[in-house]
């Protein structure tokens, strides 16, 4: 046969991944191939694929008989947005896309490559876990790729979309990456299938309960963004990865094509209600205050009392961290600490400045709270801000109270800015616990308790429930009107472009994890 004709046909069959049966079975699950994915994902024809036509070299349990070139992972590199990427989309119809020591290799290629050339690594997960066939070869696979993915972490952004099974081993390289996407109704995550865990704790769960993308959007904080099927959730990878830099040395891309509608401006007076104890939507004022349309949340159904996620500022990436009054009040509980110190920690790493906007009443109080650990959770907050070197600037719209005014990005812990509007109480903790706890003898002595109770609250309110105090002593820098906040953001962020801190040399801090 003609040598060139013999390649084509090589090429071909590589195509193919485990035939047209597998290939229809999993277009009738609603997902695509491999293949598809990868095209769907990347600039139109920039795809280079390495490794079409490696095979693995087990022959245990009649896997000599069954190789397919590739070995059910489609992997290479290619541009998004006209950006270098690299990519591995595992092939399901291929042994369940299971992990074999070969697979492996061939992620490992591309991670190896993405890290010496500074550019991102997406996987596209969609696989039966190890290749069960293989036995220890594909564990030690899979630490192949942990072990990377760790080197790999702050380095170049990571992103791992599930879109099909991912169970055992193969749920911790995705836990080690930044972001995770998930696909409802066809993708799920569990360390441990429902089978196990009935035979094991008795309990009676589907797949989608356990590990789908709702479960872990809601209740576990695994997934950080969910779409409804495959293609959307490709095009969620290829926006938010315009808020990206390539990797930690660089910023992320700039863009001229941002618009503002100039009314947000005079509306943001009207978002904040005239009683200080009703709740409001925070995303209203953070919308209010960035370019039009720019707000992608991270986390969007997980620990609501705060809100984060990539906004722009006049065509400049910026990551939005906001206590959501309209969710527990905005309370700090442990939830909520553990999502805002991943983002801060991720913005921190690849050089996106960070916005803090609060109306925060403090700590969330309670056993439940204390015994699972608010302490350190809370400290893994406080920690991810003061280790943060990138420009930061606070806007305090409301309350401002205790522990939790320090933790959000507060001067002492090395915000570059702290500006508070005129509805901002920073204070110690509320006027009425406040004034139940300092005088207490006088409310007790009083003829009327609950008089004097109310008489010594606004006492303490009209003290303490505005920014002046603060402003006073310089614990912020500037007291201003709602629509004038974002000019002073852009202003603000202009000149602390050049920023350059750095941390005390250490190998590594110990973060309360
Ligand atoms: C080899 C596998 C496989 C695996 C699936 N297949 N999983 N082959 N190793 N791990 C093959 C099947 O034999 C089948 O081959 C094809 O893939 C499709 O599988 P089906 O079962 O027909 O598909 P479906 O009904 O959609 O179910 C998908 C599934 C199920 C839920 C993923 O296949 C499953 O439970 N697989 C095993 C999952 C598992 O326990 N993995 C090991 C985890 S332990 P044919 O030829 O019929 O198409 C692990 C440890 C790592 O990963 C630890 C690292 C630290």
């Amino acid at each position: 046969m003609d040598r060139n004709q013999h390649l084509i046909e090589k090429r071909e069959s590589s195509k193919i991944g485990g035939g047209e049966a597998r290939i229809k079975r999993q277009h009738d699950q609603g997902k695509l191939t491999a293949r598809e994915r990868v095209t769907l994902l990347l600039d139109e024809g920039s795809f280079q694929e390495i490794g079409a036509l490696v095979e693995h070299t087990s022959t245990s349990f009649g896997l000599d008989k069954m190789k397919f070139p590739g070995d059910g992972v489609v992997t290479g590199f290619g541009t998004i947005h006209g950006r270098l990427i690299y990519v591995f989309s595992q092939d399901f119809t291929v042994l369940g896309g299971s992990l074999s020591k070969t697979h492996a290799d061939k992620i490992c290629r591309i991670m190896d490559l993405a890290m010496k050339n500074g550019a991102p690594l997406i996987g596209l997960n969609d696989s039966g876990g190890a290749r069960i066939q293989e036995g220890v070869v594909s564990l030690a696979g899979y630490a192949d790729i942990f072990y990377r993915n760790t080197r790999a972490s702050g380095v170049i952004p990571q992103l791992s979309v599930i879109m099909g099974p991912c169970a055992g081993g193969a749920v911790y390289s995705p836990a080690l990456t930044d972001f995770v996407f998930m696909v409802e109704d066809t993708s799920y995550m569990f360390v441990t299938g429902p089978n196990v865990v009935k035979t094991v704790t008795h309990e009676e769960v589907t797949s989608e309960d356990l590990g789908g993308a709702k479960a872990h959007a809601e209740k576990s904080g695994v997934n950080h963004f969910t779409a409804g099927n495959d293609v959307e959730v490709i095009k969620q990878v290829r926006d938010i990865l315009t808020y990206m830099p390539q990797n930690a040395e660089e910023l992320a891309p700039m863009t001229t094509q941002f618009e503002f509608t100039t009314a947000k401006n005079k509306a943001i007076q009207s978002i904040l209600p005239d009683n200080v104890n009703l709740p409001y939507d925070i995303r209203k004022v953070v919308d209010s205050l960035i370019d039009d349309d720019s707000f992608r949340e991270v986390h969007e159904d997980f620990a609501k009392n705060i809100v984060v996620g990539f906004a722009r500022l006049e065509g400049r990436t910026i990551g939005v961290v906001a206590n959501q009054p309209a969710a527990l009040a905005g309370v700090l509980d442990i939830d909520s600490s553990r999502k805002g110190a991943r983002f801060v920690r991720f913005c921190d790493a690849f050089n996106i400045p960070l916005l803090v906007v609060e109306d925060v009443p403090g700590f969330l109080p309670g056993t439940d709270q204390e015994w699972r650990g608010i302490i350190s959770h809370g400290a893994k907050l406080l920690y991810a801000f003061a280790e943060a070197t990138v420009p930061r600037i606070t806007v305090i719209t409301r309350k401002a109270y205790g522990g939790a005014f320090d933790v959000m990005n507060s001067k002492s812990i090395g915000a570059d800015l702290n500006y508070a509007w005129p509805t901002a109480e920073i204070a110690v903790m509320g006027a009425k616990g406040a004034a139940e706890i300092i005088f207490k003898r006088e409310i007790a002595a009083a003829d009327s308790p609950e008089d004097k109770w109310k008489e010594k609250e606004a006492e303490y309110a009209d003290m303490f429930a505005n920014p002046y105090r603060a402003a006073e002593r310089g614990i912020i820098d500037e007291v201003i009107l709602p629509e004038e906040t974002r000019a002073k953001l852009i202003v603000g962020f202009k000149m602390l472009e050049n920023k350059v801190e750095s941390l005390p040399k250490k190998k590594h801090g110990n973060i309360p994890l």
